[in-house]
């Protein structure tokens, strides 16, 4: 049995695999409407979602299965104390495959070791969530025709966003990619990105506070919202929140070809003109989060067409 808890869980391969079966199903949904016919996915969301946790549900209904789940922790008995352990124990029983968010980072890796049906990580605090990086692999390949020799720029609160931090573990396995780490001091990648990742890798990045100096170089520029609720602080949010928003005008200095992604939500840090670029990928990776969860789901239970 294989779970998805780091974006590393997968191998270079099955991640190309994965991909593949996303761009066929995205290619012919239909082909694909009786795939997980009786098999029921449990969504188990101990913090809000909007894209992660109906991309997941519809990911299964449109391969022709079910649905149950909780979207807070207040509507299950976590709010009466039940710790994950035994939550996912007891829906082992109900549901063939889970997917996971919780504030906790490493909740959805132990309850993995509790599991007996696959556990997919969605999101766990701070730290990773690896099926928003299919999701953004899917889009980057698909806009820039392969994940290698590219320049990505990361923009926003790279401290807590832990889109990005999944993002570059991932790219890191691919040849000539390099990195541009654009954020205020404050909210610089965690240290281990730096140590555990690029170093070893000897992964070329820069560590920079302008956006209008990178603009120019990139070829995907990921933005990122400020992560109000992981800050200990209203203050620090305050002064931090808007300090990178992509206009109009900083779209002028980019390359014709460059794809503009971002997780979502959105906050303030894309004004509204900006959807209209042909190089703002952003509801196209939302889309594309469905077609990889299709093909997630199907792999992690060992089906096919
Ligand atoms: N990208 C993402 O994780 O969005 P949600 O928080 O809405 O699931």
């Amino acid at each position: 049995m294989r779970h998805l808890i780091d974006p590393l869980d997968f191998s270079v391969e099955e991640i190309d695999a994965l991909l593949y079966l996303a761009d066929q199903i995205a290619e012919n949904p239909t082909a694909f409407q009786n795939v997980c016919a009786h098999k029921k996915l449990a969504t188990l969301f101990y913090e809000p979602s909007t894209r992660t946790r109906l991309s997941f549900e519809a990911a299964m209904l449109n391969l022709g299965g079910s649905v149950l789940g909780f979207s807070s922790a207040d509507s299950s008995s976590a709010a009466k104390g039940e710790s994950v352990a035994d939550t996912i124990r007891v829906i082992s029983s109900y549901a063939d495959i889970a997917a996971m968010r919780h504030p906790k980072e490493g909740a959805p890796l132990r309850a993995a070791r509790y599991s007996r049906i696959p556990v997919i990580n969605a999101g766990d605090g701070g730290h990773q969530h690896p099926t928003q990086t299919l999701t953004d692999l899917m889009t980057i390949r698909r806009r820039m025709g392969s994940l290698s020799d590219l320049t990505i720029g990361l923009c926003g609160d790279l401290k807590f966003g832990r889109t990005v931090h999944s993002l570059i573990k991932s790219l890191s396995r691919y040849p000539g990619i390099r990195f541009i780490l654009i954020s205020p001091e404050e909210l610089r990648v965690p240290d281990y990105v730096i140590s555990e990742v690029l170093e070893p890798k000897k992964i070329p990045y820069e560590q920079v506070t302008s956006l209008e100096n990178a603009m120019p170089l990139l070829d995907i520029l990921y933005m990122t919202r400020v992560q109000r609720e992981r800050f200990f602080n209203e203050e620090d949010y305050i002064r931090l929140k808007d300090a990178y928003i992509l206009t109009e005008k900083k779209m002028a200095l980019a390359k014709p070809n460059m794809a503009v992604l971002h997780p979502l939500p959105r906050v303030n840090e894309i004004v509204l003109e900006v959807d209209d670029d042909p190089r703002a990928a952003y509801f196209e990776q939302a889309q594309n989060g469905v077609y990889v969860r299709m093909a997630l789901i199907m792999t992690l239970l060992g089906l096919t067409k």
